[in-house]
């Protein structure tokens, strides 16, 4: 019997490597800083994940696995931000044939619905089985007796049954942040069985859709033969049978830490310079995407290029600011979206830009929160249109600093996110008439119907944040909510 944490973490019997709380990622919650003396630190690196697990952390002796983001050696546990870490090393040839390779060029263009051609490479696989095998033995080592292990995303597929063979005693929950394609996408991957085997490792398997857990469900029944009743997926092996749940957990954001920030003095003065650069126009219209082709940024670009065309849209009355943070820069498929990304700017700059006037600032750039805040406290648009996008986080961030209110959000129906937001303008990016005549309704919408709007959403993001999405999983994951397989692919952060 467990005995359970605030946090829904059970305590463990000490025991193993002695951490009853183990998150296994691909990203370790610290980047690496090269210091002016040469040596090395470490700052945190932003994200929700660690905002929603650094408490559980804490209370429960936890400690996080992960990868540096560097080639070279593994840097070895070590404490940063009060964080136990224990930092895997990927060689050069790794970061090529697994990270860039397999993850990013096979089961990313696969999961988020062959938006880019996947390809499929017998080393890369090769070398996911490897690395994925290093994580389970990482995690093996780390993990108390009976302790709860977390395994997150697509990277690590394999990590649940490979750390099951080695530790039959620990609990282990798995959450997949991307989406999980439907079963004739799925099927094109050579080694469909044995990733569906590697996920039925865990005891638990969180989606963020019911339609993600409904295609991964699929997926265990034709890819591996299994049986599936409601959420559960029977499972035999030489340890006897076991039910695995598979349930939708739509992640969020530490909505109430965002709207703190929004709210600070200095950040909307910040936000007030930032219209002020722009040249105070009427409307602001904002996109924020990490430089993905899954992102829609060029459907975004040529819908509003149009508008300028036709003279419906543009500056002094209206500009576009585009954040594309860089990504995956090493892989083919960004490299070519970058240059068009760019040349699109370009075009449609060279065509309405004047003196003094530009139509859309392109920022290829990272920025830290606070910047952040600001430039969603600027603008009176938010455009999040990715053609695919498991939940979209933007989205709830720039809802959580919409302290006022105000704002309008023009949210794409293939986002996680649309299924919660029935406040956002939704749009088919692939429509691009209908993207054009969402953006103009959102751009003139009456502040009595924009307030409507944002409070219905402000209300999901405040009580569904990502201190609740942990704790439900948690939960879910020890078995003392209701169970996940009450009713196929129900939300479980409902419960
Ligand atoms: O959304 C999936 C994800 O892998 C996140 O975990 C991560 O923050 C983001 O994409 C960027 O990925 P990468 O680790 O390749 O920089």
């Amino acid at each position: 019997m467990s005995l359970m944490t605030e946090n829904g973490v059970a305590a463990a019997e000490p025991g193993g490597g002695g951490h009853n709380f183990v998150v296994v990622a691909s990203r370790l919650p610290v980047d690496r800083v090269e210091e002016p003396d040469g040596g090395t630190s470490w700052r945190p690196s932003p994200g929700g994940l660690v905002t929603a697990l650094e408490p559980v952390m804490r209370e429960a002796g936890g400690t996080w696995i992960g990868w540096s983001g560097d080639a070279g050696p593994a840097p070895g546990p070590f404490e940063a931000q009060g964080l136990h870490l224990v930092g895997m090393g990927l060689s050069e040839q790794e970061v090529r044939n697994f990270y860039e390779g397999f993850c990013n060029a096979t089961l990313w263009p696969l999961y988020h619905d062959v938006i880019a051609s996947p390809q499929f490479h017998r080393h890369w696989w090769d070398a996911y089985v490897a690395v994925n095998q290093r994580f389970a033995q990482a995690a093996a080592e780390q993990a108390a007796q009976g302790a709860t292990v977390w395994v997150h995303d697509y990277q690590l597929q394999l990590v649940p049954r490979m750390l099951r063979e080695q530790r039959a005693d620990v609990r282990i929950g798995f959450f997949n942040h991307i989406p999980f394609p439907g079963y004739e996408i799925f099927a094109q991957l050579p080694w469909r069985r044995q990733v569906v085997e590697g996920l039925l490792g865990a005891d638990l398997l969180g989606f963020q859709r019911r339609a993600d857990a409904t295609n991964a469900l699929r997926a265990c029944r034709r890819a591996a033969g299994l049986t599936t009743r409601g959420t559960t997926v029977r499972v035999g092996g030489p340890a006897g049978i076991r039910d695995v749940q598979a349930a939708a957990f739509p992640i969020s954001i530490d909505s109430a830490g965002l709207s703190q920030i929004a709210a600070r003095e200095d950040v909307r003065k910040r936000a007030r310079e930032i219209r002020e650069a722009l040249g105070q126009p009427e409307i602001v219209l904002l996109g924020v995407d990490r430089l993905d082709y899954t992102k829609g940024i060029l459907h975004r670009l040529n819908a509003y290029g149009e508008l300028l065309n036709e003279g419906r849209l543009g500056p002094p009355q209206a500009v576009l600011v585009q954040v594309a943070s860089p990504s995956r820069e090493r892989v083919e498929a960004y490299r070519t979206l970058r240059e068009e990304v760019e040349q699109t700017v370009s075009r449609i700059n060279g065509q309405h830009a004047e003196v003094g006037s530009t139509p859309v600032h392109y920022l290829h750039q990272s920025y830290p929160r606070e910047e952040m805040a600001a430039l969603y406290l600027a603008a009176d648009v938010m455009l999040v249109t990715p053609l695919r996008d498991g939940m979209n986080l933007v989205a709830k961030e720039y809802v959580a600093c919409r302290n006022d209110e105000s704002g309008a959000l023009v949210l794409s129906e293939f986002t996680g996110a649309a299924d919660e937001f029935g406040g956002a303008f939704l749009v088919n990016p692939h429509d691009i008439e209908g993207m054009k005549d969402t953006i103009m309704r959102a751009t003139a919408v009456k502040p009595a119907e924009a307030r409507r709007r944002m409070r219905s959403m402000r209300r999901r993001v405040r009580e569904h944040d990502v201190a609740r999405w942990a704790a439900s999983f948690l939960s879910t994951l020890d078995g003392t909510s209701v169970a996940a397989g009450a009713d196929a692919g129900r939300d479980a952060s409902t419960y």
